[in-house]
């Protein structure tokens, strides 16, 4: 993957990619100009998918397919919520949480990361924040395996394959939407301090949002704040087991971790790229795209550009990187990134404390997501002491 991203930024660096009839930008300017642009490359891909009642619903809270003017309201409103207060009073839970998922493997010397730790943790904490329980997660995890696995084939037109693919997800759609539905019910019945409840009593102008709205918002988080998260935690795994020195020097100065996991979000970005639909002619990089056309900005690309980082390739916790793209950019970036920071750094930091040594098992096998816009692994055994 990455060498064909070098060569697209060396060479073409936007191209139309015939197989699967969409535009495909790779350079950290065109990148970034793109996520800063909704007016031109719109989020909103709802006029290509054929109307279905209940898929049209998910429109409504799922603020990463809104464009502005809704997407502001929307923003606004669940960031009241959603507040970098709320996620930094997760963080004694999030200890207690990693600390009773490795308590689980005391005296064990293999087992398998993901599966214990970087898959349960984030799932649990996010259900937690939303009041479903976490028990559930099998069932959570059954839907993001539907819902994100269900990608068109890389050498097939995506238009042809959209409609396919909404006859696939939507009765996980229907499931996801009712169990969620009656969460909401619940708690507009009887509150508590989760952020349901704290959605439901948002207001902004008079305005609130609506059972709609806070179903999907909340499947949207359920959905974006777990899975990727899983694949930072492997990610990072991976990143350190390739990158001995650097473990050492988190090892001297803990300070380093967050700069660390920046790192990985450059070299190992969960989503490997974002779709758009241009609403206009567009001219990036000397060629004209035209309106109508999905244009794929690949962040993976963008976070190994030469013109923006020095030594790209080089795997370094003190670099300055502000303009990583692993979060996205402009009015979409991740409104979860404080959380999986915070997730991240505790788990880390515990392993860091909990174990004296810990690599990648070399007789193990580690199994990568399938899917093309995912860039991390289901599966990473382990050996520690
Ligand atoms: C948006 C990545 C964790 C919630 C995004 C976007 C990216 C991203 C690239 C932009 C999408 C776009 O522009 O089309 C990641 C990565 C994560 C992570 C790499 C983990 C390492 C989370 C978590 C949550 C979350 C933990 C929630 C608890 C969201 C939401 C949006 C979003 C709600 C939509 C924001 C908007 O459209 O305004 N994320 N995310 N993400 N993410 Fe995350």
């Amino acid at each position: 993957l990455f060498t064909r991203l070098a060569h697209h930024r060396a060479h073409e660096p936007v191209v139309f990619n015939e197989s699967i009839q969409a535009w495909e930008a790779f350079s950290h300017q065109d990148v970034t100009r793109i996520l800063s642009d909704p007016a031109t490359f719109s989020s909103d891909m709802s006029a290509l998918v054929p109307s279905d009642p209940d898929i049209d619903k998910i429109a409504k809270g799922n603020l990463i397919s809104i464009d502005p003017p809704l997407h502001r309201q929307m923003r606004g409103l669940v960031s009241k919520a959603f507040t970098p207060k709320f996620v930094a009073e997760l963080a004694p839970r999030i200890t207690e949480v990693t600390a009773e998922l490795l308590d689980g493997l005391a005296g064990r010397e293999r087992f398998d990361l993901v599966h214990e730790l970087s898959y349960p943790l984030p799932v649990i904490v996010i259900s937690e924040m939303i009041g479903i329980p976490s028990s559930d997660r099998e069932t959570f995890q059954r839907w993001a395996d539907v819902l994100l696995n269900n990608e068109p084939p890389a050498d097939e037109p995506l238009l042809d394959a959209l409609g396919d693919q909404v006859a696939a997800i939507a009765p996980t759609v229907r499931e996801m939407g009712a169990y969620m539905l009656e969460h909401v019910r619940r708690r507009r019945v009887k509150p508590t301090d989760d952020l349901v409840t704290a959605l439901v009593d948002t207001q902004v102008d008079g305005r609130s949002l609506d059972d709609d709205e806070i179903v999907w918002f909340t499947a949207l988080l359920l959905l974006a704040g777990h899975i990727t998260t899983t694949a930072l935690l492997g990610n990072t795994l991976l990143c350190l087991d390739s990158a001995p020195e650097v473990v050492e020097d988190l090892r001297a100065d803990r300070d380093l971790v967050p700069g660390m996991l920046e790192e990985v979000l450059r070299m190992r970005p969960p989503f490997t790229k974002l779709a758009r639909l241009t609403t206009a002619d567009v001219e990036l990089s000397g060629t004209t795209i035209p309106a109508g056309q999905i244009v794929f900005a690949w962040l993976a690309s963008a976070n190994r550009d030469e013109s923006v980082f020095t030594d790209p390739e080089v795997f370094d916790p003190r670099r300055e990187s502000a303009k990583q793209a692993g979060f996205g950019h402009g009015i979409h970036f991740c409104l979860g990134a404080p959380l999986a920071r915070l997730e991240a750094k505790i788990a880390v930091n515990m392993l860091l404390d909990r174990y004296r040594d810990i690599r990648v098992d070399p007789q193990g096998e580690i199994d990568f997501f399938d899917v093309h816009a995912l860039l991390g692994a289901k599966s990473v055994p382990v050996l520690v002491q």
